[in-house]
């Protein structure tokens, strides 16, 4: 009787460390409720009691709790509050106490820099031994998701709901005074909605784009007309400074092609659409997070106190609140960095997650690419045609975060797909990437964050991606059809994967895997750009939105 009691009891403290750990929750809603009741100016204080916390799981029932409430706001309030918000609502970040970083290293083989560089706080709490510590973890995680009912998961179309809404009614507030390239941006909009119809152009597939006409048109009108002046100050290393490999390599990419680029780029500010914000949230994050400080104060502050000073040295910032202001961010950090008054700008992340702040049709879903190489970012693409595709689905990497631990446990043993933990290190990471030239789907699981090289990798090795990963927007979603060459699982339908892959036709996956293999240019870096190449893609959608969201005086 005793043991059968220490054990209900024992399995009783778990299920709810579990709960608390992954629905975010019960926190989130007690909370809100409490925070609607009035109080909602003390999680902007800086003596807030999230501060001191010491210890590791109420680090994260904290983190828990924070991210649930700004999903609440994001919810409860009209849409304008989110995006006019320069005020206190959104400070509670300065409180927030760094999750664990989830470095989603795809492969068995971390990249060397990234290794040497991350801390062992940096690299997770220690939930990367959940399938293993014990086998009943995964389904208890696996009822935590799902009971994450009370918080809304996206689907893809609601997504694409969110972003017609944020463009057709802009919530940002009309310039303090007008200026010339605001008639610029109201032309470019006229331009776009009323775009001739185009079936088929001679290299874009219509089925894999939104609306192909508009992007087309609104395309040629950047190319003609965009003008994007660089913030001169900020110092190196954090700004004007760039890593290119390593899994945070698009911010680095997007910087060094924006600084060198001629045709885009202005010394004028005032004949600038557009003002980029020049900095890399990795280097910031690596010159002075301090180690086993679990704090980013500093880092939020050093952003703070930037665009304040650009704010009161140029009349641009305050012209617009910033809402004509970008930056382009892959760290996982980078949306907590970009909090405060920097809400109001685009921010091009790479860590897209609506539960976040990530604002659909005002920020922007930049991909995660892992690039091994800076000489040759584009080494190794392509892949098997689909009759030498073997394996059903493919995935492996690091038990980061709770997906994939239930990942493992439904289907690891599966003899129709290969799904692993980290496979072992092979040079050149051959083994994977091999894996996904010659699988029909990839599965891009989230890690501890929503976004993962995954996803570009699935479009490199030709493989279609099968995303895993609720309330992740996928990059480019602004112009892309992502329905119509990747597949989007639920978190909680783990335990459907297979039979989902299997009841799609062979017809129907010939013609995603075709599709997979058009949207590639969209992904590739090129070091001299060439057209809708990624860096034009990029840029294409912040111009994009800033098109969408402009207000007349
Ligand atoms: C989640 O909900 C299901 C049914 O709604 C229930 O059976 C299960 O025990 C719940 N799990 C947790 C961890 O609360
Ligand atoms: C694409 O946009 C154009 C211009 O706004 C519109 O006329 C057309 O109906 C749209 N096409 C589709 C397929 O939505
Ligand atoms: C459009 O282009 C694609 C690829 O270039 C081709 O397969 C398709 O048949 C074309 N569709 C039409 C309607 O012309
Ligand atoms: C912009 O507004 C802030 C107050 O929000 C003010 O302190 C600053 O001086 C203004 N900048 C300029 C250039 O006027």
């Amino acid at each position: 009787m005793e043991t059968r009691r220490l054990i209900w009891l024992l399995g009783t403290i778990f299920a709810v460390i579990m709960v608390v750990q992954y629905s975010e929750i019960p926190y989130g809603s007690v909370l809100s409720s409490i925070l609607s009741a009035g109080k909602a100016s003390f999680a902007g204080e800086s003596n807030s009691p999230a501060k001191n916390l010491p210890s590791n799981s109420d680090r994260v029932g904290n983190t828990t709790l924070l991210n649930g409430l700004n999903l609440t706001y994001k919810y409860a309030l009209p849409p304008t509050i989110s995006s006019v918000s320069t005020a206190s609502p959104h400070n509670w970040d300065h409180n927030l106490i760094p999750p664990a970083m989830s470095v989603d290293l795809n492969i068995y083989s971390v990249h060397k820099d990234e290794t040497d560089m991350l801390t062992k706080d940096e690299k997770g709490p220690g939930q990367s031994n959940l399938a293993t510590s014990n086998s009943n973890s995964s389904l208890t995680a696996l009822s935590a998701v799902s009971n994450k009912s009370e918080m809304p998961v996206l689907s893809i179309a609601q997504m694409k709901g969110l972003l017609l809404q944020s463009h057709s009614s802009p919530c940002s507030l009309p310039p303090q005074w007008s200026s010339r390239v605001d008639q610029e941006l109201l032309y470019a909009k006229s331009e776009i909605e009323n775009a001739p119809i185009r079936k088929n152009d001679t290299r874009l597939y219509a089925p894999l784009y939104q609306n192909v006409s508009m992007f087309i048109r609104s395309y040629e009108i950047m190319n003609k007309r965009l003008k994007v002046y660089i913030y001169k100050e900020g110092e190196k290393p954090i700004f004007h400074q760039s890593i290119l490999e390593g899994i945070y390599a698009s911010e680095g990419w997007f910087l060094k092609l924006l600084e060198a680029n001629k045709q885009f780029v202005t010394e004028d500010p005032r004949e600038a659409h557009l003002f980029y914000l020049p900095f890399s949230s990795r280097l910031l994050q690596l010159t002075l997070y301090v180690r086993n400080s679990h704090g980013r104060d500093n880092l939020i502050q050093y952003m703070k106190n930037y665009v304040d000073m650009l704010a009161v040295k140029y009349p641009f910032w305050n012209r617009t609140g910033g809402a004509d202001h970008f930056l382009a961010a892959c760290h996982d950090w980078a949306p907590a960095e970009t909090r405060g008054r920097m809400l109001n700008s685009i921010r091009a992340l790479c860590h897209a997650d609506i539960r976040i702040g990530f604002d659909i049709g005002k920020d922007v879903s930049i991909p995660t690419t892992y690039v091994r190489s800076a000489q040759n970012p584009l080494k190794d693409i392509g892949g098997e045609p689909p009759s030498q595709r073997s394996i059903l689905a493919f995935f492996a990497g690091n038990m980061h975060g709770y997906v994939r631990p239930i990942l493992l446990k439904y289907w690891g043993k599966d003899p129709d797909m290969k799904i692993f933990g980290k496979m072992p290190h092979v040079k050149g990471n051959k083994n994977y990437i091999q894996h996904m030239k010659r699988s029909k789907y990839c599965i891009c699981a989230r890690g501890y964050a929503v976004h993962s090289p995954r996803v570009v990798e699935s479009l490199y090795y030709e493989c279609v991606p099968v995303i895993i990963s609720d309330n992740y927007v996928p990059p480019f979603f602004e112009v892309l059809n992502w329905e119509s060459f990747a597949v989007f699982i639920l978190e909680k339908d783990i335990p459907n994967l297979k039979k989902t892959l299997l009841s799609i036709s062979e017809d129907k996956y010939l013609e995603m895997h075709k599709r997979v293999k058009m949207v590639q240019e969209h992904f590739l870096w090129h070091t001299e750009p060439v057209k809708y190449d990624m860096f034009h893609m990029i840029l294409h959608s912040v111009w994009y939105n800033r098109v969408f969201r402009i207000k007349s005086t």
